[in-house]
């Protein structure tokens, strides 16, 4: 399946999401392959006998979140000018959502950007983070906080690649795929809560289907004016959660699964959704081995670290809700007294 990316306000940026097997690629151009050593030493040799090119490079950075960051990137952009690469030179980001983000940014520098390719290969990044564009590093400040909105030239993603990624990582990578069913596909949702997606073909139904979404999306409003925001459901929550375990206790996909959790009762409470609804979205994360509890310490603690978010302003939480399944409100206007009534369902000391 191809998935075109057309994004609204761009007559020039085009380019294609291909599911499917690997295809053989050929390049009259330097290439450099960025990736990691977990991935390398599973993978390269497929890719290797998959690509030809001009003169090729392979970049190997070290695994891990707490590489992505600047001094990762002058690395690569070293590696780089050591390899003379051109300004017709083309990147290959080869590994999950760290490699891609990363690879992309490091592309959007190199004299001053040349073109990439995302060939993703855990599922978090096959559904989300190499579609769209947003590419950047952490810094001590926070995640994700340098980067640059700069597109692929073309995305391949080959549900193979899968077969090795660790059962847990799995997971996470299906929690974002039940966060666009839920936002915008009522449909797929119900698709999901009968297929247990063990087969590779229902397994590639359903990414083709969350990419589609995703393209959808970005398609309208590449750098997050609008309804690219809605992405962040669970998020709100799940930052938090992330920030008070340091990003050690969960899988970012796995504080989404709990913010989503969240959400949906907070959306109970406006009367947005109703609650066999809410024990639905449970079940089918449950389903799919992730959590969906989260013990609160302190409530007004939890609820001050909302406003360390980078889409919070003017003293305003912007929250994704559900409406209902398939369909989603925004809304910024939440009284404390309600969020902080849903952060109590949460919280470690129960209080009647
Ligand atoms: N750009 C975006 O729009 C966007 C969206 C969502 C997330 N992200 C970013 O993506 C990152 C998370 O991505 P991720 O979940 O892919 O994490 P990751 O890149 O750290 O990959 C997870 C682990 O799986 C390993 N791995 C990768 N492919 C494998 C395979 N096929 N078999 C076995 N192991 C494999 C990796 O080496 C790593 O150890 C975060 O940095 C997040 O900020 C970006």
């Amino acid at each position: 399946m191809i998935v075109p990316i057309n994004l609204e306000n761009s007559s020039t940026i085009e380019y294609a999401v291909t599911i499917d097997k690997l295809p053989n690629l050929s390049f009259d151009t330097k290439v450099a392959i960025v990736t990691n050593p977990t991935v390398s030493s599973l993978h390269l040799e497929k890719l290797l006998s998959k690509i030809k090119a001009k003169d090729l490079t392979i970049v190997t950075v070290p695994d891990g979140e707490e590489y992505k960051n600047l001094n990762t990137v002058v690395d690569i952009l070293d590696e780089l000018f050591e390899n003379k690469l051109d300004r017709k030179s083309l990147l290959i980001a080869f590994g999950g959502g760290v490699i891609g983000d990363m690879t992309g940014f490091t592309a959007s520098l190199y004299q001053r950007g040349i073109s990439f390719i995302q060939i993703p290969t855990t599922l978090l990044s096959q559904v989300d983070a190499s579609v769209g564009g947003k590419t950047g590093v952490n810094n001590r400040f926070g995640k994700n906080l340098i980067g640059a909105f700069y597109q692929p030239k073309a995305v391949y993603i080959d549900i193979d690649f899968l077969d090795t990624l660790p059962k847990r990582e799995f997971s996470a990578g299906m929690a974002e795929l039940i966060k666009m069913s839920v936002m915008f596909d009522s449909k797929f949702f119900n698709f999901l809560e009968k297929d247990s997606l063990s087969s590779k073909e229902s397994l590639e139904k359903a990414i083709a289907r969350s990419v589609e979404l995703k393209a959808w999306v970005v398609n309208q409003d590449e750098k997050e004016a609008g309804i690219r925001a809605v992405l962040n459901y669970g998020h709100t929550f799940a930052h938090v959660i992330e920030n008070e375990t340091n990003y050690k206790r969960f899988l970012h996909g796995e504080a989404v699964s709990i913010g989503m959790v969240m959400a949906n009762l907070l959306s109970l409470e406006l009367g947005l959704i109703e609650k066999d609804e809410i024990e639905r979205i449970k079940e089918l994360l449950v389903t799919h081995n992730l959590p969906i509890d989260y013990k609160i310490e302190d409530i007004s603690l939890f609820y001050d670290k909302f406003f360390l978010d980078k889409k919070s302003s003017n003293n305003k939480i912007k929250f994704i809700l559900p409406k209902g399944i398939g369909n989603f409100e925004v809304r910024d206007d939440i009284s404390e007294d309600i969020i902080k009534k849903v952060l109590k369902k949460f919280s470690k000391v129960q209080t009647k």
